[in-house]
């Protein structure tokens, strides 16, 4: 019979259950869901609810029943549903009576919110430490080449030199963001719903302080409606991987260009690039695509949820069950794509002359040559003009700017002279951008230091969280 069979005079359909069921993704929960399930035991004790002995007992079949499941010696059934009735009838399988008395002063909706609690506070720890490595991976690369220079695109059309450091640290900004967004990810997670029974919570004397204690939770809900319903961790946990993938796919998008014979501005590694069926010679950049391609499915998770939410009345309703699958997918392939993206920036070869070749005949000097005139006195709307004119010269006569003659230029301004073939120099142009956030090169190294700085604190915050995580693993094992 089913846990909760005894108002039912008939079997439940075959096709209902496993349709009904959640068992083939949140057995995922197990460790979480044992966890919750031996502090909820010891509080019950603690409050002489059940006694020490059936507390024990509890407590020790339901260590067992985890190692069985981390041995992969356990059979998880259908019909029972999902992991909560799974590893509850199996305990009481095991030891009997007791196991009955473990869902007292509980309902699966408290049981469940506060599985996937413990389980989006373990993988915001797994996913920060990725995110960590991804960007340390970027600062490195930007001391490696900081000093590489590469034209900057606006519209993608070359707009003015930079250093490629500079434009990789642009992304470690980025992902520095994403590390914020996981941190507010995090403190609503770290909310502790248990106590909040079905709905309204229960008429035991339960310790809900002492439960958040252990499992360390800085936070118990306030309202045990809000407790059983509450999905906004997890849509934010599905926006913060959204983030991670828009920013991923931004530089996915990058490396394919770069890749390509037209720029060869970088060669990817061997090792992160896969060739083609009947073309012998092609390298093709599929991590970037994959990557890249994998970014839809995350917005989708987010849309799915939010729209599954929307028009929920209080408190629990089962389509709530649907709220774990986009978790997990999102969780698998975010670790896949941080991962991977951090060894093939460290490994991806730069080809430093390709990129300062591609400044040798472009007029990406232009600002630079306006600048010039400025610091002559010319308002910069002038200036601007003149240059455009300058441009037009040049275009009709296949010449860039600094290919123009003193006699030349004086054509178009008489406020040149001799230092502006000085000023057009790309290098002059990167060296002269020494604004807070600018690409010259003090400006660059400046951002490094400011970046390790920021990968220090992330490290600390992380350590916090790591901590907190091992208490899980404690109580189970
Ligand atoms: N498998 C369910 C879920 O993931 C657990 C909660 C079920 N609660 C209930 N009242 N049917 O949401």
């Amino acid at each position: 019979m089913k846990l909760w069979g005894g108002r039912f005079t008939k079997d439940t359909d075959k096709k209902v259950e496993d349709f009904n069921a959640s068992i083939g993704f949140d057995y995922r929960l197990y460790k979480e869901d044992i966890c919750g399930s031996i502090v909820h035991a010891e509080m019950l004790v603690r409050q002489q609810i059940i006694s020490a002995e059936d507390g024990e007992a509890i407590i020790q079949g339901l260590k067992t029943i985890y190692r069985q499941i981390q041995q992969q010696d356990f059979e998880f059934s259908v019909a029972l549903e999902d992991i909560h009735m799974n590893i509850e009838q199996r305990l009481t399988e095991a030891i009997g009576e007791a196991g009955k008395r473990l869902h007292t002063g509980r309902s699966r909706n408290d049981q469940v919110a506060l599985d996937t609690h413990l389980y989006v506070r373990r993988v915001v720890a797994e996913v920060g430490n990725l995110l960590l490595s991804l960007q340390a991976s970027i600062v490195e690369a930007a001391q490696r080449y900081e000093d590489v220079i590469m034209p900057g695109y606006t519209h993608l059309q070359r707009a003015q030199p930079i250093l490629f450091s500079h434009h990789m640290l642009a992304y470690f900004s980025m992902f520095a963001r994403d590390f914020q967004f996981l941190e507010y990810v995090r403190k609503q997670a770290d909310r502790m719903p248990l106590g909040a029974g079905a709905l309204a919570g229960t008429t035991y004397p339960l310790d809900s302080e002492w439960v958040a204690k252990r499992l360390q939770f800085s936070a118990i809900y306030d309202n045990s409606m809000d407790a059983v319903s509450d999905r906004d961790y997890v849509v934010l946990f599905l926006e913060f991987a959204a983030m991670v993938m828009m920013h991923l796919s931004r530089l996915s998008e990058e490396f394919i260009l770069w890749s390509s014979a037209e720029f060869h501005f970088i060669e990817l590694d061997d090792a992160h690039c896969t060739g083609s069926s009947i073309m012998p010679q092609k390298k093709n950049p599929d991590i970037c695509e994959l990557v890249r391609g994998k970014t839809g499915r995350f917005y989708g998770h987010v849309m799915g949820t939010l729209t599954m939410m929307k028009g929920l009345p209080l408190a629990y309703d089962k389509d709530m069950q649907e709220d774990k699958e986009g978790v997990f997918d999102a969780v698998d392939n975010l670790v896949f794509s941080l991962s991977i993206y951090a060894d093939m920036i460290r490994r991806m070869k730069v080809c430093k002359d390709n990129m300062r070749n591609a400044l040798a005949h472009d007029f990406s000097n232009a600002t630079d040559m306006a600048d010039y005139l400025v610091k002559k006195g010319i308002p910069f709307r002038q200036a601007h003009a003149i240059v455009g004119q300058a441009v037009q010269y040049c275009l009709q006569h296949h010449k860039v700017l600094n290919e123009l003659s003193l006699d030349e230029l004086t054509s178009f301004s008489t406020s040149f002279s001799e230092d502006i073939m000085k000023a057009l120099q790309i290098e002059t142009c990167i060296a002269m951008r020494q604004t807070y956030n600018g690409t010259s090169l003090n400006s660059v190294q400046a951002q490094c230091a400011r970046g390790k700085a920021v990968l220090a604190t992330e490290k600390q915050c992380l350590q916090q969280w790591e901590a907190i995580n091992r208490v899980v693993d404690a109580i189970v094992e």
